[in-house]
């Protein structure tokens, strides 16, 4: 039997990681700009923290977590997403005592287990930042400004950010009162997983996608309509941040987000291109999370993208991230004295970061000028015993197909300091 992969999972191939390396530096030095730490935590982590960080009335937690005993017993689970993690970090490395706030950001893996369609996968990769320590509607737009700033870096300008407030507990407590009581004589014509939430997480009613429910939650209260004065003002603090910055933005009363440690603010970046969800990156405030995992109470915003459908909106965009890699320098020998002559100055090259190939298979001369072809070389050099007795080379420059005699002593100095301007 052929071994293949697991369901909802990729490889992702040479070709595609030029891509995803130049996605990945691009998000690294935007972060590092704007005075974020890098941080890694560990795919697996203990089960209650997805629990209780996650939220136990989550479809992530219900139906999604890839959870198992190890051989000591333990319940441990893979992680669905990257916040709980670093949250728990930032409890149990004592960064509450750093001065404030705490600025972090991530590229991991996650793992749900979904039904797998387009934009949709078991395991899948994340770009995120989160924002500890600082309560003010400033952060959230901060984390708003770094994405944006991404975006732009990577000539993305088609996704449309749309925001939310979802208020606190005490603003939300009332709210939901509201919100049952508007859908309880609706209830019964609902899905089944909102007949679920009526009880554990009306809100989530709201943005149910199955077509009876939309109907039924046309004329539901909204929110934003019900937010108390704190959480109003906090709103308008980041509309007026984004309107300072031109970011544009629309106002969705309709996104809750479906992780259960949201407060005030929610944010999404959505696009046409990237399956029926739609949503590229999410994000939103978390003053609870800290406090809720036994750490002393301490606001965070932050945001999560999914890296599988970036790339479907950078492709949709037509937007090229990254050039294939070509060799400078391919070295064609003639002969075992000339083969080992090359690989010393192929290798004193890649130790000073030019890109030189070799043939390693015991080619003939005109399989190596065909493999320096196939593999783009902007130069061949040719030696052969002769070429080192006489210290001197042909080299080929590959564009124009000219011929041109250098001094092999001088052709690593030249190579250096021209840049790779060999001739
Ligand atoms: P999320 O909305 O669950 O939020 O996920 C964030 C992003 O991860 C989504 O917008 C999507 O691009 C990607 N994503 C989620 N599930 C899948 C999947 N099955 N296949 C492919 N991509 C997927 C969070 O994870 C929060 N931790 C975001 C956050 C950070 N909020 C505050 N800080």
């Amino acid at each position: 039997m052929k071994v293949t992969l697991p369901k909802g999972t990729k490889d992702i191939l040479p070709d595609e990681m030029i891509g995803w390396r130049f996605v990945e530096n691009t998000f690294y030095q935007i972060c590092i700009n704007s005075g974020y730490g890098e941080i890694r935590t560990p795919v697996f982590e203990y089960t209650n923290l997805f629990n209780r960080g996650v939220g136990d009335t989550t479809d992530i937690v219900q139906k999604e977590m890839y959870t198992f005993n190890d051989k000591g017993g333990r319940s441990l689970t893979l992680r669905p997403e990257g916040t709980a993690g670093v949250a728990r970090s930032f409890i149990e490395k004592g960064m509450a005592s750093l001065p404030q706030p705490v600025k972090l950001f991530y590229m991991i893996t996650a793992y749900r287990y979904e039904n797998v369609q387009k934009g949709r996968y078991r395991e899948f990769n994340q770009l995120g930042a989160e924002i500890f320590g600082a309560a003010g509607p400033v952060a959230d737009v901060e984390v708003i400004s770094l994405l944006n700033n991404f975006f732009s870096k990577l000539g993305l300008d088609k996704l449309s950010l749309e925001i939310n407030s979802i208020g606190c507990p005490g603003c939300r407590n009332a709210y939901n009162v509201k919100l049952k009581e508007y859908y309880s004589d609706r209830i019964d014509g609902m899905c089944a997983d909102c007949k679920r939430r009526f009880d554990t997480n009306p809100l989530r009613l709201i943005d149910c996608k199955n077509e009876s429910c939309i109907a039924a939650s046309l004329d539901a209260p909204l929110m934003l309509d019900n937010l108390c004065g704190e959480c109003a003002s906090h709103f308008s603090g980041v509309k007026a941040g984004l309107d300072s910055l031109d970011i544009k933005y629309t106002v969705n009363p309709r996104i809750v987000r479906g992780l259960d440690y949201y407060t005030k603010t929610v944010f999404e970046f959505v696009s046409e291109n990237v399956g029926t969800q739609g949503t590229v990156c999410g994000g939103g405030r978390y003053d609870g999370l800290v406090e809720s995992l036994g750490g002393s109470g301490t606001p965070g915003i932050g945001f999560s993208l999914g890296v599988e459908r970036l790339f479907m909106e950078l492709e949709s965009n037509n937007i090229i991230t990254g050039d294939k890699l070509v060799p400078e320098i391919y070295f064609v020998t003639i002969g075992e004295k000339a083969y080992a002559y090359a690989r010393k100055l192929s290798c004193a090259l890649r130790r000073a970061g030019v890109y030189t190939e070799m043939d390693l298979l015991g080619r003939s001369v005109k399989a190596q000028m065909k493999d320096a072809d196939r593999k783009n070389a902007r130069y061949v050099l040719v030696v052969g015993d002769d070429e080192i007795r006489q210290n001197k080379a042909q080299i080929k420059i590959m564009e124009t197909g000219e011929l041109k005699d250098v001094s092999l002593d001088s052709i690593y100095k030249r190579i250096l300091e021209k840049k790779v301007q060999v001739v």
